[in-house]
């Protein structure tokens, strides 16, 4: 790609930028939450069109009109916000458009052939899924595992995987990596888009980071230290990532007693102070996101206690919940989370419209007021209330709606993988938001994936495996090989130290 160019509505998003991808290379494509990631790679996979510059595959210019072009070209790419049929099967979303027909000239679809070509193709990968399953039943890891499955599979030339592994488990992270160094080695080109430079550093051999639309960088991968790819992302140096932390423990605002959810999670206790975050750490599938939305009275719970302050509350619904001064940022921001079509105001203002209420009317001066606030403490991007939240990147949809529970004046929160598909200096603002909350007396629960998150910013980490606490570790002084011990150990044997 040489020069491309691109704007939404009169904003410049792409200034000129450039990509070389070679064949058995894997690109790195980094840059902060709206640097314009994935806009260059929509355009490189014909859904949107550059007003400038020109796409050349193999040498020859090309001018894709649309996503199908694209692939007819060998040009095939995973979105970050997933793009499958919900109501079609594992298979028919894989071979969408490209059915094996048993009789062409009528079009049947030979359904045996094409659940025997997914199977193969799955399993080939290491992916166990059913290719018979409706997508829309499976779980955000396995409907992301399809998608990879549906691209790679179509891809002869070049394969854009953006933030591929952002609802997938470290296993099958491994399973993906595993799949990009056999693209690699079947000469296709991979470029990747990660916030992850660990992950990133697991595979890629080129990088290009991108910083307000223009490429800032690019270069062997290994040639910058983390810390420079960071400053070349956020154009300044990055100290504290985790920012060091000045509260005081206080009274016990929340308690978990002794709850069971069958199949789920099963007698967990713990409690959370005022001023302290506490860590849940566990592998996908150990019941900790059930087990926060549970408390929040968004999912079920069969027996046990929630106490808020000391008094027993077993949230019946969100709405009380907030009401009593609980937050939950949900992981899945697309489905539980954001309200797409809403203005950012709107969304951040959302769990507290009472506040803007003046003598009856809700003030959009008010909402305004508070959203420009909130959009100037956490660094969103860009800092327009104005701005319809759907549109916005994904790392800036994450800060909105952390913000919305920042407006709420929630006393606990619970913070279900708050930073995922987070940008750096932006993950390092939330965690800064995070602390003043605990300084200011907020008890904070917080699920992490991110084992280096975990130990930066709790102050204690439960351990989770299937569904039951197995193990309390100090944060100061575990290591991430301790916490995945306990979060993966098969024995059944129970170690937990209450004090
Ligand atoms: N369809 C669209 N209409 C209007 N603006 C858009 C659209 N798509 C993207 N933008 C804007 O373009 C900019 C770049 O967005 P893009 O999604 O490419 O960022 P990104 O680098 O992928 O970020 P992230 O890391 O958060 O995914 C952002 O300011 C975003 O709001
Ligand atoms: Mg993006």
């Amino acid at each position: 790609m040489r020069g491309i160019t691109k704007s939404f509505a009169g904003n410049s998003v792409l200034a000129g930028v450039s990509l070389r991808a070679a064949a058995g290379e894997v690109h790195a494509l980094v840059g902060e939450n709206g640097a314009g990631k994935s806009t260059l790679m929509k355009v490189l996979a014909g859904v949107h069109r550059p007003e400038g510059g020109e796409i050349l595959i193999e040498g020859r210019p090309v001018h894709f009109t649309s996503p199908a072009d694209a692939l007819a070209h060998g040009v095939a790419m995973i979105y970050q916000e997933l793009s499958l049929a919900p109501h079609l099967t594992v298979a028919e979303n894989i071979f969408l458009g490209r059915e094996p027909l048993r009789f062409r000239p009528l079009g049947v679809v030979a359904k045996r052939e094409l659940n025997e070509r997914a199977g193969r193709l799955l399993e080939d990968y290491g992916f166990r899924i059913d290719p018979r399953a409706v997508v829309g039943r499976l779980s955000a890891a396995a409907r992301q595992l399809v998608e990879i499955a549906r691209a790679t599979a179509e891809a002869r030339r070049v394969v854009v995987m953006d933030e591929p592994t952002s609802s997938l488990t470290a296993h099958e992270a491994e399973d993906l990596f595993r799949l990009i160094r056999d693209l690699k080695g079947r000469g296709l080109a991979v470029v990747y888009i990660s916030h992850r430079l660990e992950e990133l550093g697991e595979v890629a051999d080129r990088l290009t980071v991108l910083r307000d639309g223009r490429e800032v960088y690019e270069g062997a991968w290994g040639e910058l230290s983390q810390g420079e790819i960071i400053r070349h992302m956020a154009g300044r140096e990055l100290k504290d990532i985790f920012p060091p932390r000045a509260a005081q423990r206080g009274a016990a605002l929340l308690r978990v007693e002794g709850l069971t959810r069958k199949g789920k999670f099963e007698d967990v206790t713990f409690e959370a102070r005022a001023g302290e975050v506490v860590g849940l750490a566990g592998l996908a599938g150990a019941g900790r996101t059930e087990l926060v939305e549970a408390v929040f009275g968004a999912q079920p719970f069969d027996g046990g206690a929630v106490y808020l302050n000391g008094a027993k509350f077993n949230a019946p619904d969100p709405a009380r919940a907030v009401g009593r001064g609980l937050g939950l940022l949900t992981e899945d921001r697309k489905r539980t989370g954001l309200c797409p079509d809403q203005t950012l105001a709107r969304n951040l203002t959302l769990a507290n419209v009472g506040a803007l209420v003046k003598r009856w009317v809700l003030s959009r001066g008010r909402e305004r007021e508070a959203a420009r606030e909130y959009v100037e403490r956490l660094r969103v991007r860009p800092p327009d209330p104005e701005r319809v939240a759907g549109r916005l990147s994904g790392g800036n949809q994450q800060k909105v709606l952390l913000g919305r529970w920042l407006f709420a004046g929630s006393r606990v929160f619970l913070l279900d993988e708050p930073t995922r598909g987070v940008d750096v200096a932006a993950r390092a603002e939330i965690y800064r938001a995070v602390n003043r909350l605990a300084e200011g007396g907020v008890a904070v629960v917080m699920v992490s994936s991110d084992l280096p998150e975990l130990l930066g910013m709790a102050d204690r980490i439960l351990v989770m495996r299937r569904g039951r606490l197995v193990a309390e570790l100090d944060a100061k002084r575990t290591t991430q090989e301790e916490v995945l011990t306990y979060a993966t150990l098969e024995e059944e044997f129970e170690i937990r130290n209450d004090e």
